[in-house]
């Protein structure tokens, strides 16, 4: 008899940053990159008032070190957000989601730095600098003002515009990183864009602990889950800069995507897939009418088997966005579970809450785009 010896294949497992596939299987974060659930901390949040939506609804699903934040929160010691914005096209409501946690943080008191990744736009995604200086500007910043971000305590800047000791720090680390580390993170498809891009994120996030930016405090970095290779890679570059520089690592909370309309991810490069903050109104509601549900085939079989709002893109749009109260929330669900209503109808009310929120927001939006200018020091050239 053959004895077979079966050697387990060592699986490789990458998040691709740069990739446009949202990442579906968020369990291998877990599993694979040590990723914590967000659940495990949330009780210790609520102490400090109302969660913000993606919150609140369990979009934020993971986190690394989040209870160094806690900490600072319960004992009134300072620290800071620091995330960062592709201006690669629209805003849209997939990003409202981190801006909403952005808000929600410079509420409980923390400084607040946003990092414009025009050096990765230009460089990674290959837009012109123009378009990105526009886009950045008079889509993101103006929306993010109009949703209430406030100026106090703010720095905004372009990652090709900003002071010399954060450029220091982007030189000072490319002595410290390996190209075969580099390879393990992100695989062989490097290109110097993205190196470049990868140095620059990483001294975003640890820059606001120099003391030419206020010196020591925790930081926490919100963001999608497709960038935690990103924080992986700055994490240990502070270890090794612990004793020269003063470096901690940063805390990070990761949230999901918001599915797309027309099902998978809601991606910039697919405008059906997408509702932008600054879209027309009927333009959008009528994206909406459009869209995938997780509704039946047949409003016989719906009555009788009921819908699937976990799978429904437009109930996340509610559950994420629309419905602030829990109870007009869970009777959506309920009467999509029962077959009581039909997407039909769910949708229309879907679309009038969609029309107020956007007919609000760019009321208000409206006096931003020059508020934003002023704001943000732009790059030369
Ligand atoms: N790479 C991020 C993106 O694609 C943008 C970014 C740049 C960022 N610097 C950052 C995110 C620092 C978080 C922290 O969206
Ligand atoms: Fe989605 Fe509403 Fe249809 Fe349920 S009834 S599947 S929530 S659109």
């Amino acid at each position: 008899m053959l004895n077979f010896c079966v050697v387990m294949p060592i699986v490789e497992f990458r998040i691709d940053p740069w990739s446009s596939e949202g990442l579906r299987d968020y369990e291998k974060l877990f599993a694979y990159f040590g990723v914590r659930p967000f659940k495990e901390v949330i009780h210790r949040l609520e102490f400090f008032g109302p969660l913000p939506l993606p919150i609140r609804r369990g979009a934020v699903i993971g986190h690394r070190d989040f209870e160094r934040v806690l900490h600072a929160l319960e004992n009134n010691s300072d620290f800071a957000i620091l995330t960062g914005l592709m201006p690669s096209g629209k805003m849209h409501l997939g990003h409202k989601m981190l801006i909403d946690q952005v808000i929600y943080y410079q509420r409980l008191g923390a400084e607040i730095f946003l990092a414009i990744a025009d050096v990765e736009a230009y460089g990674v995604r290959k837009l012109s600098r123009e378009e990105v200086i526009n886009i950045a500007l008079d889509e993101y910043v103006a929306n993010y003002l109009a949703l209430g971000l406030e100026t106090r305590k703010l720095h905004i800047y372009f990652q090709s515009n900003y002071r010399r000791e954060y450029y220091r720090l982007i030189q000072l680390f490319a002595k410290k990183v390996t190209m075969a580390e580099l390879v393990a993170i992100y695989g062989e498809d490097l290109e110097p864009a993205k190196i470049m891009a990868v140095l620059t994120q990483a001294a975003d996030i640890l820059h606001p602990q120099l003391p030419h930016f206020g010196g020591f405090k925790i930081v926490l970095v919100p963001v999608g889950l497709d960038q935690d290779p990103h924080l992986r890679l700055t994490r240990d570059i502070a270890d090794r800069f612990s004793e020269e520089l003063g470096f901690t690592r940063p805390a990070s909370t990761y949230h999901k995507f918001l599915t797309g309309l027309t099902g998978g991810k809601m991606s910039s490069s697919k405008p059906e897939s997408f509702i932008a903050l600054t879209d027309p109104v009927n333009e959008s509601v009528s994206k909406l009418m459009k869209a995938f549900t997780g509704g039946r085939a047949t409003a016989e079989e719906q009555r009788r088997l009921g819908g699937e709002p976990d799978k429904c893109p437009v109930f996340e749009l509610n559950q994420l966005h629309l419905v602030l109260e829990d109870e007009e929330l869970r009777k959506i669900y309920e009467d999509c579970r029962s077959g009581t209503m039909l997407c039909g109808e769910c949708k229309l009310a879907t679309a009038e809450r969609l029309r107020k929120f956007l007919e609000k927001h760019q009321e208000k939006l409206a006096s931003m785009k020059e508020k934003a200018r002023s704001l943000v020091e732009l790059p030369d050239f």
